[in-house]
């Protein structure tokens, strides 16, 4: 029969040295929250192991706001997770009998994994490794450990002529402060070992807190795995450690990418925090994606290139410095150099949309054209329809907006106007310098502009002399 898992993130710590005014758990990282990545870790080792698993978090600080971002992120993606509230924070044993006392089923458990919210590197083989570890040694505990050259701030692990114990920074003395091997805060524990000894654990330390490392002694059948990776380890505590932390959770996306067939002219200076780009992109240096953007296969995104929440389909091909939020860009179009597409924009399959071109709000349709410098806001756009240069919808009265609706094939001469609400219909053809105030039916042809006068010799008038 396989095991069973109860893992527990002990998430009820402030973090004030981050200093981002949110309770740690919720600080934000690759545009999710920290603690997403350790429950994201937990649910794919229950997946990957195919183990019956459960998770819970410990809350405190932040308590509501914590819980209920926890339970959309786990709602989103099919998990269920549990809680159990700390009210002080008495230490990491504290945490964890919060956990036991809350969650009647974290005894049934027949292991329990503990993680801590702010170690958003550590994968789910990681934590088969150490689960590994104890099943092949018939453990009853096992820590997870590194050399740290600068082991300043952790618990020390004290290895001795059988077992080992963690001996906390405050307690150590300097012999044991040298020692550079030390806990990683991750464990994986025999349940019912911990239920054994956790109500015994007291706080006669220097810092006056239940520690959770009092379950490793050296009488204890217990053990240290010292991993090679130290990063996976890494906590975020400061906004240099968070940036750090971001950077390489940011390299290891573009590397699975790039694994799936993603090229990148320069990954290191590129910032793709979507999981979702296909084979054959071609993506440039300082292109910015964000996680809630999805790109397609054989897309090119030029320098520049900024998505926020954004649809690129395939065969898209995107020119420099453009930006992109809430909108949608189908297949095969032509976007940019230097054009902006706002909320609620949607560009048709094989449309081209060219420099400091603005659209906002807007539905073109397959095929159409906005080549050059126009702004097109709350319009609707039918297929193959031109729309000239310097165009602009006057959507706007000051107080509401109004829509511009134009037809299938329709051309719209440059440096022309349409005052909306106005309905230009198919195949209609706007001369160019007119300005639409009405509506037009299908097939007819405006022109709205003055006039020209021609005076012979008279620009010397007007042309200032030297
Ligand atoms: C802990 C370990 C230390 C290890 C280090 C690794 C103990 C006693 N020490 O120390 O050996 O080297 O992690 O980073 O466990 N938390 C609660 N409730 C509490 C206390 C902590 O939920 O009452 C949570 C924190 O929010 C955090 C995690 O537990 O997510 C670890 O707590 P922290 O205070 O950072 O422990 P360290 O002193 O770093
Ligand atoms: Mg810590």
């Amino acid at each position: 029969m396989s095991d069973s898992f109860g893992a527990v993130i002990l998430a009820a710590g402030q973090g004030t040295r981050l200093k981002l005014g949110v309770a740690k758990p919720l600080a934000p990282i690759l545009g999710q929250k920290l603690v997403d990545f350790p429950m994201a870790t937990a649910f794919s080792f229950f997946k990957n192991t195919g183990c019956d698993g459960s998770l819970t978090l410990v809350t405190g600080h932040e308590k509501e706001k914590v819980e209920s971002h926890a339970s959309l992120v786990c709602k989103k993606n099919g998990n269920t997770v549990n809680f159990a509230f700390q009210e002080k924070q008495l230490g990491t044993a504290d945490a964890l009998r919060a956990y036991f006392s809350d969650v009647k089923e974290a005894a049934n458990f027949d292991y329990t994994i503990v993680l801590c919210a702010d170690t958003p590197l550590l994968r789910a083989e990681d934590i088969n490794k150490l689960y590994s570890f104890i099943k092949e040694k018939d453990l009853l505990g096992a820590a997870a450990t590194f050399i740290e050259p600068k082991p300043t701030g952790y618990g020390r692990i004290v290895r001795g002529d059988h077992g080992f114990h963690i001996v906390e920074e405050k307690d150590a003395d300097t012999e044991t402060r040298a020692i550079c091997e030390v806990n990683s805060g991750v464990y994986v524990l025999k349940t019912s070992f911990v239920l054994e000894h956790l109500n015994s654990i007291d706080s006669n330390n220097k810092s006056g807190e239940f520690y959770l490392t009092d379950l490793f002694k050296n009488d204890y059948k217990v053990g240290a795995l010292c991993f090679d990776d130290k990063d996976i380890f890494l906590g975020v505590n400061t906004l240099e450690q968070l940036e750090i932390s971001e950077k390489i959770l940011r390299q290891r996306n573009m590397v699975n990418l790039r694994s799936e067939g993603v090229r990148f002219i320069d990954s290191a200076s590129t910032y793709v925090d979507s999981t979702s780009v296909g084979e054959g992109t071609l993506i440039y240096p300082n292109v910015f994606i964000d996680n809630n953007s999805k790109v397609g296969k054989n897309v090119i995104l030029e320098p520049g290139v900024i998505l926020k929440n954004s649809v690129i389909e395939d065969g898209v091909h995107i020119k420099a410095y453009s930006h992109f939020e809430d909108s949608v860009v189908r297949i095969n179009a032509v976007v940019g150099p230097y054009a902006r597409l706002r909320p609620g924009t949607d560009v048709g399959e094989e449309s081209k949309i060219g420099n400091f071109v603005e659209i906002k709000k807007s539905k073109l349709d397959k095929g159409v054209k906005v080549s050059h410098l126009s702004y097109v806001g709350d319009a609707e756009i039918g297929e193959e329809s031109n729309i000239g240069c310097g165009f602009i919808t006057c959507n706007y009265d000051g107080a509401n907006k109004h829509k511009t609706i134009i037809g299938k094939g329709s051309f719209i001469g440059s440096d022309s106007q349409t005052v909306a609400p106005v309905t230009i219909g198919d195949n209609c053809f706007v001369a160019s310098s007119s300005t639409v105030t009405n509506d037009m039916p299908d097939g007819s042809f405006a022109i709205s502009r003055n006039k020209q006068t021609t005076k012979n010799d008279l620009a010397k008038r007007f042309l200032k002399s030297k």
